[in-house]
């Protein structure tokens, strides 16, 4: 799949105080000289700022690596985690299109896409709040098919169930991703038929759709209040101070 840069760009990004010093804690957990090696949380802590990876901000990165653009530009295309075309506002939906997907129905949720958000991938619907794109095999093979959308996964899907999901996002609430049929993870649909000891015991959701649930952040972006970075070798991180008002005159 051909990545390339969004033909329109902003003039230029920097990180906001806050998440310039997350970046610079972050480099000083490799050895001297191989800062570098911060590359994928610096591109996509930018992209959690922005929405979307922007040149200016793969230059921006580079330069605090000491990392030729190129090398930047290199990363940031190969991995599709990394969006290089303005998202939608709500939601960006990534359709699995591989092999077991693809057998499963898949083709029919690039149908919705296509009806409800935008008829060509990449594309911002007419309200700006949702996009699009299909992407590579996401290891949720066992759950065909599947979109990805925000943090989490939706899997067992059909096109009525997305119709609803996408629906669900668009009136401001966020449906609880995992297996969309019922099932509790990825055991046969008719049930569990070995490991059966515990079953009675297990919690009403797995654990990946309990932790959505508990953290809320399907669809939110990093904004500093998840766990913090922790740099023990740098000592206690200090908050950067908030620009002062300037006083009002006499
Ligand atoms: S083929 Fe879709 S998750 Fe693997």
């Amino acid at each position: 799949m051909l990545r390339r840069l969004h033909p329109e760009q902003p003039a230029s990004f920097a990180f906001t105080p806050a998440n310039r010093a997350w970046a610079e804690a972050q480099m000083t957990k490799y050895p001297q000289g191989r800062q570098a090696s911060a590359i994928i949380p610096l591109l996509w802590r930018a992209q959690e700022q922005e929405g979307w990876l922007t040149r200016p901000a793969i230059e921006h990165v580079a330069e605090m690596l000491g990392m030729a653009y190129i090398r930047a530009l290199e990363v940031a295309t190969f991995y599709f985690m990394f969006q290089l075309s303005p998202v939608g506002s709500v939601a960006h939906v990534q359709v699995c299109g591989t092999t077991t997907c693809m057998i499963c129905g898949a083709e029919d949720l690039v149908a919705v896409c296509r009806e409800l958000i935008a008829p060509k991938a990449h594309t911002l619907s007419a309200d700006g709040r949702f996009s699009w794109e299909e992407v590579e095999c996401m290891g949720a093979c066992a759950n065909a098919p599947m979109v990805q959308i925000g943090k989490d996964y939706y899997e067992d899907l059909t096109a009525a169930r997305l119709r609803e999901i996408l629906a669900e996002f668009a009136a401001g609430r966020v449906p609880a991703p995992g297996p969309q049929n019922g099932r509790f993870a990825s055991e046969p649909r008719s049930g569990l038929t070995a490991l059966t000891d515990h079953a009675g015991a297990r919690l009403p959701a797995n654990y990946s759709v309990q932790a959505a649930a508990d953290l809320g952040d399907t669809i939110r972006r990093i904004d500093g209040t998840e766990v913090a970075l922790v740099t023990p070798w740098l000592g206690p991180v200090k908050k950067p101070r908030a620009p002062r008002k300037p006083k009002a005159e006499a």
